[in-house]
């Protein structure tokens, strides 16, 4: 919840007490130069001893509440027709209305079914913007990927409230050009995760649906962080204003042909789901299920998680939840951009992403600047944070480099899990960091896989640029900091 203070600063203030804590550590620079080289400069390689704020990630990494972990303690193990499953289902019906609810280990395992059953070789997959496994899921059944957003997807410089929206124009000349026989589906992501997690309004989500339907292509959405895309729908859209959080999901869902998830985000566990009204593509995805995830009653998920899953869903709802990672992102995108850092505005739903064109304008995109960032961020701070732009981008066929559409680091914010002090500690270090921006050179591959790289490559910063960084560093806070 925001509050207004006596002095007129509006800070974000939890709605919950902490009462299990983990301890972290923040290792001196000298070890930090040492961890990311040891590391190939790849931030995804760095072991969590060496991390101080870990915002590689909101996913699998947030707090649960004491109903979650009430909940873990009832589950009822069983291989087949677990009762934690009916009750997960019977939420299902309640807070998002469809009648056939499929577990998975994972969103990805919802994508890779969701491959399976809708995308044949040659046809084409619509979205209002890719997500890397979403992508490689669909491209490895054949489909080609094509993304419809709008202009203001791509400005990290914007103030519109809904960046996320999907171009109803590109939609039709889609339709036109492949025919909607040829089109598995279109796909909405709820807070792009790759542009900077912003998202769409409810407006443009009944507007896809209507189109959609007219030409009877399925509306796939990913729901992966649907409760931070109901609560900007509130907070941003005069029209809905209110509404609540509950009553969103509901009308969003109203829409939509399948749901799929990461339960990993919006509820708080480790798991996933797919949930239908359509009985014939729950069977279609249902016989793919224990082949690849497990039995239809815990679709490869540990039923305690599931059954905090079943929490989690109820809980996402409520306004206090939904807000509590965004309202941190907010507060982050504003003291950063107050020190003059290029924050993507307006701030999303999963973390604070920086603009690394514009914070490294001296690295071209074949040196991988937001690589670079990353790894620099990591350096001068001991935060972890994701590199979201030419790395996490594969080669084409041919073997050439893609220049990603946008160069990003992203600091997600798991929710509930820092305090504001923790920002104030990276805003005051990322500032540091920009001060000494020419200081940061780019970064070239030593070990790339072909597929996924950003996961397991290895690089190495030309003319070790690292060594300096960490010096001069040393020079301003001393070897213990
Ligand atoms: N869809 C979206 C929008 C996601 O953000 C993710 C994962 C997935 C699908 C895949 O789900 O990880 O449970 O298999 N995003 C994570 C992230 C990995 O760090 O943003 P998963």
């Amino acid at each position: 919840m925001k509050i207004t203070l006596s002095n007129g600063k509006v800070i974000p203030v939890e709605m919950h007490k902490t009462r299990i804590v983990q301890k972290i550590n923040l290792q001196p620079i000298k070890r930090r130069l040492e961890a990311i080289q040891e590391a190939g400069y790849n931030t995804f390689l760095l072991r969590t001893k060496d991390v101080f704020l870990d915002l590689l990630t909101d996913s699998g990494t947030n707090a649960m509440s004491d109903h979650q972990l009430a909940a873990m303690m009832v589950a009822d193990d069983a291989y087949a027709g677990s009762e934690s499953f009916y009750r997960l289902a019977d939420t299902v019906r309640e807070i998002l209305g469809f009648e056939y609810t499929m577990p998975v280990h994972q969103g990805r395992a919802a994508e890779h079914l969701l491959a399976k059953v809708f995308v044949k070789p040659g046809d084409v997959v619509l979205m209002n913007y890719h997500f890397t496994t979403t992508k490689a899921h669909f491209e490895l059944a054949g489909g080609k990927v094509i993304e419809i957003f709008t202009d203001e997807a791509m400005n990290t410089e914007s103030t519109h409230a809904f960046r996320g929206n999907l171009c109803l124009k590109k939609f039709r000349d889609c339709i036109k050009r492949y025919g909607a026989k040829k089109i598995s589906f279109v796909r909405m992501e709820a807070t792009t995760n790759l542009i900077g997690g912003q998202p769409f309004s409810l407006g443009n989500l009944r507007e896809v649906k209507k189109l959609a339907a007219a030409h009877k292509i399925p509306l796939v959405f990913d729901g992966s962080l649907i409760s931070e895309n109901a609560y900007f729908i509130k907070e941003r859209d005069p029209e809905c204003r209110n509404m609540t959080v509950s009553q969103i999901i509901s009308e969003m869902m109203s829409l939509v042909d399948i749901l799929y998830l990461s339960a990993r985000k919006s509820t708080c566990v480790r798991g996933g789901m797919i949930a239908t009204n359509s009985r014939a593509y729950f069977d279609r995805l249902l016989a793919w299920l224990p082949l690849y995830e497990g039995f239809s009653t815990y679709g490869g998920m540990s039923i305690k998680e599931l059954e905090a899953m079943n929490v989690g869903l109820r809980e996402m709802t409520d306004y206090d939840v939904a807000c509590a990672s965004p309202e941190f992102i907010e507060y982050f995108v504003s003291r950063l951009m107050e020190a003059g850092l290029p924050a993507v505005t307006p701030g999303g739903g999963l973390g604070c992403h920086l603009d690394a064109k514009r914070f490294l304008p001296h690295l071209p995109q074949t040196q991988y600047p937001a690589g670079a960032l990353a790894a620099a961020v990591y350096l001068t701070s001991g935060v972890r944070v994701m590199e979201r732009g030419t790395v996490s981008t594969d080669r084409d066929e041919r073997g050439n480099d893609v220049p990603a559409d946008l160069e990003l680091i992203r600091l997600a914010l798991p929710r509930r899990t820092y305090s504001l002090s923790h920002i104030e500690y990276a805003v005051d270090r990322l500032s540091w960091l920009y001060r000494h921006r020419d200081l940061v050179g780019g970064l070239k591959f030593v070990e790339e896989p072909k597929v996924l790289r950003f996961f397991f490559g290895r690089m190495k910063p030309l003319n070790d640029w690292g060594t300096k960084l960490a010096k001069a560093f040393k020079a301003d806070f001393g070897a213990r900091s």
